[in-house]
């Protein structure tokens, strides 16, 4: 029961010094470059979005020491981190390098976690990891076969990150479908993340800095990348595939009656699909980084509401609400956004379970899940 209390951090990522020393070499994006600042001091700074505003973002030890991974979740009272890499993976590279560098970090990753220390009064790590495809433009689908084999083999690695490009094509492509049969068959959850948000041109003039592209451009790229995945009928083609959603979904719950609709009233589209859009929502998994007690409430409303598509019945009652929030995992997206002065808290965690705390119609055994319970069973910690 104790572990069931335990909280599990399921958006949390870090750079791989391995990884970190090849974005300190570049001259492109992404890169990572050291400037001096106004009072003379040096500073590096990650660049990683195309058209980055403001010179990029300052990169400090929190992006790349594990020691500042530990000492971060114990300020915070985290007991488990599921770490992954953060964006843009390896899509900047060609298929064999992307190959080679995808299974040494895989195995820096395992190392990372294996090596760890152990939750206090039990036998569980205190970090597992998200492994890494080389799933760039061109590679062979074997390339993408075999590292799924390496992860599944490596008892600290419990699924993988990937972003929404695919193998050029986005992820609705069919060459990807001997991909999620493999990822299925090997019960590993796929942690979906955006990168490339939506075209610059639609943020307009003013400098707002990264606000327009991390809040609405990252979420919305997570939205269409889903959608597309139900509109291509994977989830009746591979019912088992565990995909977790960064940023709670992004708009997806929102819009979710609007596809329904529409799917409806396109009746070509409509034929390709065994149910209607909203039974899919249901067997996503997705973070509760929203920042917020009315959306996380919203949220798994809406996803308690997909029950409704095997039930018939039209209540989202304590029971189907509890289903709802099941399929959602407290997470941090730890290092982005830290606090001003180092002294502080940072407000990504204090907000995330401030907001889980306070969810109207949520009990206690509710809120214990996603702070902790739910990544537990998922990832049979
Ligand atoms: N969160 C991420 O994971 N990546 C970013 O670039 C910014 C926020
Ligand atoms: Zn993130």
């Amino acid at each position: 029961m104790a572990a069931r209390q335990l909280v599990v951090d399921v958006h949390t990522h870090l750079y791989l010094p391995r990884y970190a020393s090849i974005l300190r070499q570049r001259n492109t994006v992404p890169k990572i470059v050291t400037r001096v600042r106004d009072d003379g001091c040096k500073e590096e700074r990650l660049v990683i979005l195309k058209d980055e505003p403001s010179g990029g973002r300052p990169i400090g030890a929190s992006y790349t020491e594990r020691n500042e991974k530990l000492k971060f979740m114990k300020k915070h009272g985290i007991d488990i981190s599921i770490v992954s890499t953060a964006n843009p993976w390896l899509d900047f590279l060609q298929p064999k390098e992307a190959h080679d560098l995808a299974v040494k970090l895989n195995d820096d990753l395992e190392e990372y976690c294996s090596t760890s220390p152990t939750v206090r009064g039990t036998s569980m790590k205190q970090l597992y990891g998200f492994g890494l495809l080389p799933i760039v433009p061109h590679v062979g689908i074997d390339s993408l076969l075999e590292t799924v084999k390496q992860i599944s083999a490596s008892s600290h690695l419990k699924g993988l990150i990937m972003g929404t490009r695919g193998i050029g094509k986005g992820l609705d492509d069919e060459e990807l479908d001997p991909l999620w049969a493999a990822i299925s068959e090997a019960g590993l959850t796929v942690f979906l993340h955006p990168h490339y948000g939506i075209p610059q041109e639609a943020w307009g003039e003013k400098d707002n800095g990264h606000v327009l592209p991390l809040a609405l451009g990252f979420p919305m790229e997570t939205t269409i990348a889903t959608t597309r995945l139900i509109l291509s009928g994977v989830f009746d083609r591979f019912p088992s595939l565990r995909l977790l959603l960064a940023h709670s979904g992004g708009a997806l719950p929102q819009l979710s009656s609007r596809l329904a609709s529409c799917i409806v009233h396109d009746p070509i589209v409509a034929s390709r699909l065994k149910h209607d859009a909203r039974f899919y929502l249901g067997k996503l998994y997705l973070d509760a980084v929203s920042y917020g007690s009315e959306e996380l409430g919203f949220v798994s409303d809406v996803l308690a509401r997909s029950n409704r598509y095997e039930t018939g019945s039209n209540n989202v009652d304590q029971a189907s609400r509890s289903i709802g929030s099941g399929r959602m995992l407290f997470g941090t997206d730890h290092p982005f956004f830290p606090p001003l002065a180092s002294s502080e808290k940072w407000k990504s965690v204090v907000e995330n379970l401030d907001a889980i705390e306070n969810v109207q119609g949520w009990s206690e055994v509710d809120k214990i899940g996603v702070k902790g319970g739910n990544a537990i069973s998922l990832f049979n910690l």
